[in-house]
């Protein structure tokens, strides 16, 4: 039996062995490293802090997901085959290390905040200058 999400030790590990496999996979790869060009010492803590936030409840993260990747989408546009990676690519990971219901909610949250940023990102009106995919969800 797979232990649950339950400190941030966890988070660590999901979110490195994450982007251990971002790194390589052939949709994402050359976005993190040659398009980005991240700098992992610091963009770890930040997911880290981000996941945190998200699956324990911890404060701590005060970035802005949605605004980092409408920049990044103006340098590369992040395609639908790219979002599906993502999303594979956290299941796979989740699964490989956890289960019960935060290790659940963490591939559930990771699939909603996905599809809504891809959601965003596409319906931005361009010629008007304002985000016609601005809904909000909660
Ligand atoms: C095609 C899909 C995606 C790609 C290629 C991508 C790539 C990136 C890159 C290159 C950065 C900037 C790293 C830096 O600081 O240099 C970033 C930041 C980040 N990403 Fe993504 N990302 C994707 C989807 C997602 C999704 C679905 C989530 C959340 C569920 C997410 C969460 C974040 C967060 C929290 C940050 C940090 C933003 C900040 O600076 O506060 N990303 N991403």
């Amino acid at each position: 039996m797979k232990k649950d999400i339950t400190a941030i030790e966890d988070i660590q590990l999901l979110v490195d062995t994450f982007y251990d496999k971002a790194v390589k996979d052939p949709q994402l790869g050359h976005i993190f490293n040659d398009v980005a060009k991240v700098n992992w010492e610091h963009h770890l803590p930040i997911m880290y802090k981000f996941w945190a936030s998200v699956l324990l409840g911890e404060t701590g993260y005060t970035g802005n997901p949605m605004d980092a990747h409408f920049r990044l989408n103006e340098k590369i546009p992040l395609t639908h085959e790219a979002f599906n990676s993502w999303k594979n690519i956290f299941m796979e990971t989740v699964d490989e290390f956890f289960e019960g219901p935060t290790a659940n909610e963490a591939k559930k949250k990771a699939v909603s905040i996905a599809d809504l940023m891809f959601y965003k990102i596409h319906n931005y009106d361009q010629s008007a200058g304002v985000n016609i995919g601005k809904v909000r969800r909660d």
